[in-house]
């Protein structure tokens, strides 16, 4: 591994007008992605889906990388191309999510620690082999009543901290992902100070575990009211505050930071990112990384059926096309209902 490769990574990952799709759902997350739609989660379902998303014509021109999962890393598409060769050809760096899922954190019952350390350093150099440049590790963090603890933020910011430094060990460009979800009544104030805190212990694993702060991406969410919380923060408010509590806890040597959707309505999400990205006076790149607001309308629409994909791919083009203006701050409701698909 040379330091060049990680810093070639973060570049080409973090390049203007364009972001990252998340597409590594879990077993459990597809299916009931899946099941919504009364499509079955068979191996060649999966596969199938995936194609159709790798293979949107004019995707590149918005997205820069695609993070996988397990079993599609090792899949080829259907005129048998590894997929993450498929990729690589496109231009779209293919990355991989690497830990295993959340489990309960012993004696909090309420609060989650994310598992797959085990075997990682051996897992990640298979993955290098299959074609990946770069990881993804989620935490989440639940808010609610006397929740979240100082043992879970930190137990699931030593996890982030060892994944980071394996990650760059191998040559991988660790994304760093503390979810702290939207579920729940809490204030967007409360959202900032826990986030604020989440983040800072997670920084502080970071530096403690030597890991280089210049090759690795943050993926986080925006700073929101709860998603059940009366009062609902618009969209001036979410940025202002989501900025400060960047400035407040990442420090400038981050050279990018990406949104996760965490939920949001597709068209919110991307109105967000919008007025978020206006702001040009921060250190870091800012840019995203979503699933299901990139993923759902496309999803919809091609319904496990043959006949839809073309639309389904004109959709999460519409998508892609939508953040990757929002990311300069360029994005607009005229562009929005130029959609091909309504
Ligand atoms: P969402 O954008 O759907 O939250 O997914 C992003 C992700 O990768 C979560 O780990």
């Amino acid at each position: 591994m040379t330091t060049s490769e990680l810093e070639s990574t973060v570049k080409a990952l973090l390049v203007s007008g364009k972001g990252i799709l998340a597409a590594d759902e879990s077993f459990p997350t597809i299916e009931k992605r899946f099941k919504a739609l009364n499509i079955s989660s068979t191996e060649d379902n999966r596969r199938a889906y995936r194609e159709v998303l790798f293979t949107t014509p004019g995707l590149t021109e918005f997205i820069s990388g695609v993070i996988l999962f397990d079993e599609t890393i090792r899949q080829r598409t259907s005129d048998a191309f590894p997929i993450p060769e498929a990729l690589t050809k496109r231009g779209i760096i293919p990355g991989i999510k690497v830990d295993k899922g959340t489990t309960t954190l012993p004696n909090f019952a309420s609060e989650k620690i994310t598992q797959g350390l085990d075997g990682l350093r051996d897992r990640l150099i298979e993955y290098q082999q299959l074609g990946a440049r770069f990881t993804k590790w989620r935490a989440v963090i639940t808010i609610g009543e006397q929740i979240p603890t100082r043992t879970c933020i930190e137990a699931n910011s030593k996890a982030l901290a060892l994944f980071a430094a394996l990650s760059q060990e191998t040559g991988l460009v660790p994304i760093v992902e503390p979810e702290v979800l939207m579920n729940g009544e809490h204030t967007i104030a409360h959202c900032e100070e826990i986030t604020d805190a989440v983040l800072k212990s997670v920084f502080s694993a970071l530096f403690d575990y030597r890991v280089a702060l210049e090759h690795l991406l943050l993926k986080t969410g925006m700073i929101l009211s709860g998603a059940e919380c009366p009062q609902q923060a618009d969209v001036a408010e979410v940025a202002e505050k989501t900025l400060r509590c960047f400035r407040r806890a990442v420090p400038a040597a981050v050279p990018g930071i990406v949104f996760l959707s965490g939920g949001q309505n597709d068209e919110v999400a991307t109105q967000r990112l919008n007025v978020i990205c206006r702001t040009s006076d921060v250190p870091w790149k800012l840019s995203f990384s979503f699933g299901r607001a990139l993923q759902s309308p496309a999803l919809n629409i091609w319904n496990g059926s043959l006949n839809n994909i073309t639309a389904a791919q004109s959709a999460l083009h519409h998508r892609a096309k939508c953040n990757g203006f929002a990311v300069q701050g360029k994005y607009s409701e005229q562009m929005e209902r130029a959609n091909p698909i309504i």
